[in-house]
């Protein structure tokens, strides 16, 4: 087995933590609150969500949850799409600078020009944008559902792809449909070693590679699945095979080693053997920090009542097409 994960299920919980989860139930209680989360949190993040998901899943979460107060545990543009979704609530992240490089690497004023070389194409943003690149665009997708979605779109349409190329390409294999790219990726997903993945495969030739399509093509190449996150742990729970060697961000494991005991799961290092592929941006958020939140009402996101309408239209088109 390579590096040991930090997500293995560990105990007893300190009794300072013991207090600190006491605090945030109490809290969670009084407020009204759900905490959801993204499978990419820390395990102890994990542990104490209502609700874990992959971004599609967050989205129907926040969108029909009876809660008052959304503590988001994942990225800004997860949490920023749940205010668009629910304009009444309030949306807390526990840490407001945890980005993602896919959104910060398309800026709006950019992604206006990059459309108008394009003015009659369909545009499909991926959900890890911001809002204002959400409301320049005509469908929002999710890893989820990407491929069905622009599957369903008019044969006679060229399509506009934003903003991850390798998402992208992965998409136009499946759905054989030919998109033009914004040349954004993701630098967990793009640090992942192929020289490493070969000799794990050598080494564990029994193992099935699992794969987030945010991967690099040359990797998802060697994979036997691709999907989201939640369609990576409803695999390795359907299939037969005992061991997986898993591509993406290693927060996942914690959900895969709980739910699957029996099981192995293996990561991939980095180039270099780096352990680059924990993602900066989810871990920013603690468990101190949700408890912040929690007391303070703060960090909040907030946005103008026009963008929010205008990003609204593609993600509720979104989940109007998503099975
Ligand atoms: P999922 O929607 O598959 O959970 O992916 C979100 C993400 O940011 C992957 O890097
Ligand atoms: Fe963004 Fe990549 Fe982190 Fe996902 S793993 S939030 S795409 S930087």
């Amino acid at each position: 087995m390579t590096a040991v994960s930090a997500y293995q299920t560990v105990s007893p919980v300190p009794q300072n933590r013991e207090a600190q989860l006491k605090a945030i139930n109490l809290l969670r209680k009084e407020r009204n609150a759900i905490i959801l989360a993204h499978y990419y949190q820390d395990a102890e993040i994990q542990d104490i969500a209502d609700f874990i998901g992959d971004s599609l899943e967050l989205s129907r979460k926040a969108a029909n949850t009876t809660a008052d107060v959304i503590v988001f545990c994942g990225v800004h543009f997860m949490a920023e799409t749940a205010k668009i979704l629910c304009p009444q609530k309030t949306v807390l992240i526990p840490d407001l600078d945890a980005g993602c490089t896919l959104a910060d690497d398309c800026p709006a004023e950019e992604f206006e020009n990059f459309r108008k070389q394009h003015p009659d194409h369909f545009v499909i943003s991926y959900i890890n944008c911001t809002a204002s690149v959400k409301a320049q665009s005509d469908l929002i997708c999710t890893s989820s559902n990407a491929v069905d979605l622009v599957k369903q779109l008019p044969k006679d349409r060229p399509i506009l792809f934003a903003p991850d190329q390798n998402l992208g390409r992965w998409v136009q294999k499946k759905s054989k449909r030919k998109l033009t790219f914004w040349p954004g990726r993701c630098i967990v997903h793009e640090s992942f070693s192929e020289e490493a993945l070969i000799k794990l495969k050598l080494k564990y030739p029994q193992a099935e590679v699992i794969a987030h399509p945010e991967c690099q093509s040359n990797l998802l190449e060697l994979a036997d699945f691709i999907g989201s996150t939640s369609k990576l742990l409803k695999h390795s729970e359907i299939s037969l095979a005992k061991s997986f060697i898993v591509l993406t961000e290693p927060g996942i494991l914690h959900q895969m080693r709980l739910r699957l005991p029996g099981k192995t799961f293996l990561e991939v290092p980095g180039i270099d053997g780096c352990s680059c592929n924990a993602c900066p941006y989810m871990r920013l958020n603690t468990l101190d920090k949700v408890l912040t939140c929690l007391e303070t009402m703060k960090p909040q996101i907030n946005m103008d009542e026009n963008l929010r309408r205008k990003a609204l239209k593609p993600i509720e088109l979104m989940l109007s097409m998503s099975k």
